[in-house]
């Protein structure tokens, strides 16, 4: 889940979303659900679902909904002749407009478009998709919407009761030579990664995943190839179970964990180290009232606490410590490590709610409590009962969100991040230093780091990502630029000729790690 997705972000949205969440909260009735139009028409205003953060990552109010393939596409500048791979990338794109009393659904709840740059011997195909999952083909067989609000089924046409909810637009792992299409609420959705054909639209690791949920964000230990995940809300709604685990090179189940967290809550990320699993809990919390109102599954209440939740990986889970800590809230994770007993954690934090469109319960939203920051997590798990967890702010003047890293050093140490927020910010730990692209005229989706080659240093690369352009009614561009020098510009520029489906989150995949067909 993100904030930065190449679109027309409308402050005025955001804010009227907010406003009506609130509503919601001080005791606004819902509509039941009704059949929708016969025709197809999305709302043409702002501030409505498929409106200009609704729309999927669009702008001028539209949504996507084009699956398209471009063979070939423009590209200007010096696309690296070795450079080989996947850059893809999902977001939440509305197959149909909601029913007038969902209108104000969050901007999250759009179906996920998969979209792919296939880039080789420097030429670059473009294709997206959707996620052919059970939420979408119930609603293209109908062809109407049929889930209400954000992670709320009561809000659902009664057709669909027993069907994943999951939209798949959140981001995309590969692993044992499939894609995977996640959204926190469901098991993740199998693609192949050549041509995005969905090949199962509810992956249960052969049934060796007992959580009836799955991050967006799993981890891939880079000694072992294992990849590490969790389900929080792993029992069902509300309830505070979390099945953390990991499957092996195959997708074979091979270590599971049962812990629970202090209070339900969005636990969109996670620490994963070589001997640690670290969770933050945070005050967006799953609030009953809300939903029974038609609301979406989360408010901020900014009477809780948050709580730092650390176990042992490979563990049973009975030692984990859920060590308190003042509320404030943090998204994604940068990077995470351990010496010895310490847990390093780097996350990109904020002092109150990051969300706008998810209404507080307490307080109006303060968009300067929303700023996000690189903030370093540390605690001694030598210690029994510890009075509470480190937490300081690194590289204070760079403000952003969707942190990432060179995805090779997921579990270790590190030394190069990556912070989004009004452009690509490359950070260095060791130095302190802090290199920031930007693009005037244009929204940055997320960066995501491209090593120059199989053995390329950490940080040695490129960053990817496509640009959205205000003054071309949003039309893309995908770069590529080079992070020895970041500010100088795109190496390369692939031009495309149209707005692509817009993106929460972006994944490379080397070539050489493609199934062999390709
Ligand atoms: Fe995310």
């Amino acid at each position: 889940m993100g904030d930065s997705n190449g679109s027309g972000m409308d402050r005025r949205a955001l804010l009227g979303g907010a406003a009506l969440g609130a509503g919601l909260i001080a005791g606004g009735v819902a509509a039941a659900p009704q059949a929708a139009e016969a025709q197809v028409l999305f709302p043409k205003a702002g501030g409505g679902f498929g409106g200009p953060f609704g729309g999927g990552g669009s702008v001028a109010g539209a949504v996507c909904r084009s699956e398209n393939d471009l063979y070939d596409c423009e590209v200007e500048g010096k696309l690296p002749a070795d450079l080989d791979g996947v850059f893809y990338r999902v977001g939440p794109d509305p197959q149909y407009p909601k029913p007038p009393q969902w209108t104000m659904d969050i901007p999250f709840d759009g179906e996920g478009h998969i979209s792919m740059f296939r880039i080789k011997d420097g030429h670059v195909d473009f294709r997206s998709r959707y996620a052919r999952n059970q939420r979408w083909k119930a609603q293209h067989a109908a062809r109407r919407s049929l889930f209400g609000m954000y992670r709320n089924p009561a809000t659902d046409d009664p057709s669909v009761k027993g069907l994943s909810r999951g939209t798949a637009n959140t981001q995309i792992v590969y692993h044992h030579n499939r894609l995977f299409a996640m959204k926190e609420d469901s098991p993740p959705v199998a693609m192949d990664p050549l041509t995005l054909e969905t090949t199962d639209d509810y992956y249960t690791f052969g049934g060796g995943m007992k959580s009836l949920t799955f991050t967006a964000h799993p981890k891939i230990d880079p000694h072992t190839g294992e990849m590490i995940a969790f389900g929080y809300e792993a029992k069902g709604f509300y309830t505070p179970d979390i099945e953390v685990f990991s499957c092996d090179k195959t997708g074979k189940v091979n270590w599971s964990a049962w812990v629970k967290s202090p209070y339900t809550c969005m636990i969109h990320d996670f620490g994963v180290t070589q001997k640690h699993i670290a969770f933050l809990a945070t005050p967006l919390a799953a609030n009953q009232e809300l939903l029974a109102k038609g609301g979406p599954h989360w408010a901020w209440d900014s009477s809780l606490p948050s709580y730092l939740g650390v176990m042992r990986r490979g563990g049973d889970g009975s030692d984990i410590q859920w060590i308190k800590g003042p509320g404030w809230m943090a998204t994604h994770t940068m990077g995470a490590w351990s010496e010895g007993d310490k847990l390093y954690f780097d996350v990109d934090g904020a002092p109150g709610n990051q969300f706008p469109f998810f209404p507080s319960v307490h307080e109006p939203f303060d968009p300067k409590a929303s700023v996000g920051r690189v903030v370093r997590l540390t605690a001694d798990m030598s210690t029994k009962n510890p009075d509470g967890y480190g937490r300081e702010t690194l590289f204070p003047q760079i403000t952003g969100a969707l942190s990432r890293q060179d995805d090779r050093y997921h579990t270790v140490p590190y030394r190069w991040g990556i912070l989004n927020g009004g452009g690509w910010n490359l950070l260095d730990h060791q130095t302190g230093k802090a290199q920031t692209f930007t693009l005037p005229g244009a929204m940055l989706a997320e960066a995501t780091f491209v090593p120059r080659h199989r053995n390329a240093p950490e940080g040695d690369g490129y960053l990817i990502g496509v640009a959205s352009h205000m003054k071309e009614n949003g039309r893309s561009d995908l770069l590529i630029v080079d992070t020895q020098d970041i500010a100088a510009g795109p190496i390369a520029t692939v031009h495309m000729p149209y707005r692509v489906v817009g993106q929460i989150h972006g994944l490379w995949v080397p070539g050489d790690q493609l199934p062999k067909h390709a």
